[in-house]
């Protein structure tokens, strides 16, 4: 067993010990942690803390950021069963509400995806230096889309997306400093002053809303 296990480490120093192929994972259902994002025209440069409850369907974002060379601070809460978005304003108690146009795309790999690789992130001489991670890609047709989604290989947590739509351009999503959970729960529910705000005609959908 100690030899197998020895054995094991080395392959895995050279990314080749996988028990079995890597499979297709669920994300952790809640989620907390943080984000990078860029957009290929250059326009855009952000970074944002997130809370993500799959379970419910619901995202907040606290975003700094450069959108066309202005910088900006947004706080979103996407609530995706409801179809509404809130751009919170927590110092002015305001709120606006947008109706949301897309559907809830959870974290996990979509069952058409195919497995691009399995590498190690940076280092592969010891243990410590590196990350093992899957790439899966895949397309949406019906966009003209398509996706390069890396995760790790234990946890199945996000590491990077890129995503290219035609209507989007290319976006490259650097995930980090993740962890299992929701430390305050009560964040992914509008604040008191949301509710009665009157929805605005302006559909936005997950990205449009984060730029
Ligand atoms: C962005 O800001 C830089 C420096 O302030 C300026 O040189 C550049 O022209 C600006 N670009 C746009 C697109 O406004
Ligand atoms: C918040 O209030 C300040 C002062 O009244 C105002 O200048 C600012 O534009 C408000 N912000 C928003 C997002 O409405
Ligand atoms: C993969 O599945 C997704 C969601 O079910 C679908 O939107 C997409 O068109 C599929 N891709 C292909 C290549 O069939």
């Amino acid at each position: 067993m100690k030899t197998l296990l020895a054995l094991c480490s080395v392959l895995l120093l050279t990314g080749r010990c996988s028990a079995q192929t890597p499979q297709k994972c669920q994300t952790p259902r809640l989620l907390s942690g943080s984000m990078s994002l860029s957009t290929q025209d250059g326009q855009v440069w952000a970074v944002a803390k997130y809370i993500y409850d799959a379970l419910g369907q619901r995202i907040r974002l606290w975003e700094t950021g450069h959108v066309q060379n202005k910088s900006l601070y947004v706080d979103l809460l996407f609530l995706f069963k409801k179809g509404v978005v809130y751009t919170i304003d927590d110092r002015n108690q305001t709120c606006q509400k947008n109706p949301l146009s897309d559907q809830f795309h959870p974290f996990h790999i979509p069952h058409n995806a195919s497995l691009q690789s399995q590498v190690i992130l940076g280092g592969s001489s010891s243990r410590k230096e590196g990350l093992l991670v899957n790439t899966w890609k895949g397309d949406v047709p019906e966009i003209g889309g398509k996706y390069l989604a890396t995760v790790t290989e234990f946890g199945c947590f996000p590491v990077s997306m890129l995503y290219y739509s035609a209507r989007t351009g290319w976006i490259a999503t650097t995930y980090f400093n993740a962890v299992k959970g929701i430390g305050d729960p009560e964040q992914l529910n509008p604040p008191p002053f949301c509710p009665a705000a009157e929805t605005e005609d302006q559909k936005l959908d997950f990205f449009s809303a984060f730029f």
